[in-house]
């Protein structure tokens, strides 16, 4: 109740700023299982870090009461109001029978570095650490929570609960542990492969990585898939990896949390460029025996980066009002979306222009009419006189209105969507706006397009691109063009 009155009375713009999202009660109850099933004993302290109105504050004091609560957080409404939950009338001292709890007005950074060390015996931190994007942090801000994370965040784009997470890993004793809710974009993006090299490495502690799927919304209104990083304490022998895809489901008004797949993974080998997709390494690997990764038979590019796609792209109506000779126009596709079926031949090209859509490109490339052509010359000055010359991209080029020169490719990949990736054979020797990836078989390729489209839009091509692309939230999904050259194709492939 204390949790949905100060998400109403606090601005989502105010709460943004900390990072302020309550855990979801079926969570908390997940993770507390999760955590109590990898300890070997009771910790003595557990640390809740950006403890808010003291989800798993409460929590642990029922799990663990004899040992001592921290909550420590930078809000001292949220505090205040955490201080109502629970028996602290004093700090630091204990009601009958109970460990006390300490509720530490603190930015957990500072906190960490100078009273975790006094603390003796086996430490737990347990919670969810603040959602706060790079963008939102300080200079100074970020200046500490880098030397807190020492070694293990080097990049400036990470947000405040990767460097929660590396302060709390670099102050790790070996019978310390930690199971935290995160943002999982650490599991897959630049800004998070030193932890996730130090997690991979770290062999005698149990490590267990769960991945919500991207349609659950943890962070409310924030696009980002959410995950739970549980690390053991260190022991004799080496331990288990384990990743599981839960799901957060509903019945007769109560969440659960449910384990939808669980993997244990060998960490003999070097640790994986993502985390995002663990649990469907095996089959990854199976398929990938008799196949070629797309980059070494094919070329991939973006389609033609205009800078001013409404001036440069033209639809049939807007051909004909501004009579612009042929030799300046070439045949387009603008979105994946406008083709209305797998190939784009001749008759899907006049569809498109019958549906009222763009698909010409104004490509001055080897035309010379500039100066002659009237029409033309007039449909240059309208772009100047709405500024199209003194944008970016027409700035870099040699002249304004002549854009980069782009091959036709073979087949057309949409790099976002939602579910699925759109794939389309070009027939029509069209040239891609920059929405889409265009694909150039090379003369290796053991397919021709029509093969490679085929797999490409089959489940298994389809999971597989999924694989390699970035989820976010609401189900649509990204690719970049490097993980699409590392896409293992089949060899063999028939229609
Ligand atoms: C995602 S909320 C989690 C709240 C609560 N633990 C829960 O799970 O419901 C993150 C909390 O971190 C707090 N916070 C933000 N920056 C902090 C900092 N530098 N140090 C400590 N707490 C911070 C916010 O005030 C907020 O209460």
């Amino acid at each position: 109740m204390l949790a949905e009155a100060y998400q109403i009375l606090v601005s989502g713009e105010n709460r943004r700023q900390l990072g302020t999202f309550f855990t979801p009660p079926a969570i908390v109850r997940y993770m507390v299982d999760a955590v109590l099933a990898i300890l070997r004993e009771r910790p003595y302290y557990i640390v809740d870090p950006g403890a808010g109105v003291g989800a798993f504050t409460v929590s642990a004091r029922q799990i663990w009461p004899t040992s001592t609560t921290i909550s420590v957080d930078l809000n001292v409404v949220t505090l205040g109001l955490l201080a109502a939950r629970v028996d602290s009338r004093v700090k630091g001292r204990s009601k009958k029978g109970h460990g006390p709890v300490e509720l530490v007005p603190q930015d957990y950074l500072e906190w960490i570095s100078r009273d975790w060390p006094k603390l003796e015996g086996p430490r737990l931190v347990l919670g969810n650490p603040p959602y706060t994007r790079h963008q939102q942090m300080t200079a100074g801000q970020k200046k500490r929570a880098k030397e807190a994370a020492g070694s293990l965040v080097t990049s400036g784009l990470a947000g405040l609960s990767a460097y929660f997470l590396a302060a709390t890993i670099n102050a790790l004793r070996p019978a310390d542990s930690l199971c935290l809710l995160l943002p999982g974009s650490w599991c897959e993006t630049r800004y998070g492969r030193e932890l996730r090299d130090w997690l991979w490495h770290s062999r005698r502690r149990r490590v267990e990585v769960d991945l919500f799927p991207s349609t659950v919304e943890v962070f409310p209104g924030t696009q980002v898939t959410a995950m739970i990083l549980s690390v053991g304490p260190e022991q004799k022998s080496r331990q288990p990896f384990v990743a599981r895809a839960l799901d957060l489901t509903e019945s007769r008004g109560r969440q659960s949390v449910v384990k939808k797949t669980e993997v244990t993974i060998d960490r003999g080998g070097p640790c994986p460029p993502s985390f995002a997709r663990l649990t469907a390494i095996k089959s990854a690997r199976t398929r990938a025996v008799n196949s070629l990764s797309l980059g070494s038979v094919a070329t991939i590019r973006r389609g033609v980066a205009t800078g001013a796609n409404h001036f440069f792209f033209l639809s049939d109506a807007e051909r004909r009002r501004e009579g612009l000779p042929d030799k300046a126009l070439r045949p387009a596709l603008v979105k994946a979306s406008h083709c209305p079926s797998d190939t784009l031949d001749l008759e899907a090209h006049e569809a498109i222009g019958a549906a009222g859509a763009p698909r010409w490109l104004l490509d001055m490339n080897g035309c010379d009419a500039a100066e002659t052509d009237e029409d033309l010359k007039s449909y240059l000055s309208r772009g100047k006189a709405l500024g199209v010359h003194n944008r970016h991209l027409a700035l870099q080029r040699k002249f304004w209105h002549t854009v980069e020169l782009v091959a036709t490719p073979d087949i057309f990949l949409a790099p976002v969507g939602k579910g699925c990736h759109r794939v389309i054979r070009n027939e029509a020797g069209a040239v891609g706006s920059n929405n889409l990836y265009g694909i150039y078989l090379g003369p290796l390729a053991p397919w021709n397009s029509q093969q490679l489209a085929a797999w490409l839009r089959s489940e298994d091509g389809q999971l597989s691109l999924q694989n390699l692309s970035r989820q976010y939230q609401g189900g649509s999904s990204k690719l970049e063009p490097r993980s699409l050259r590392s896409l293992a194709v089949p060899v063999e492939y028939s229609v």
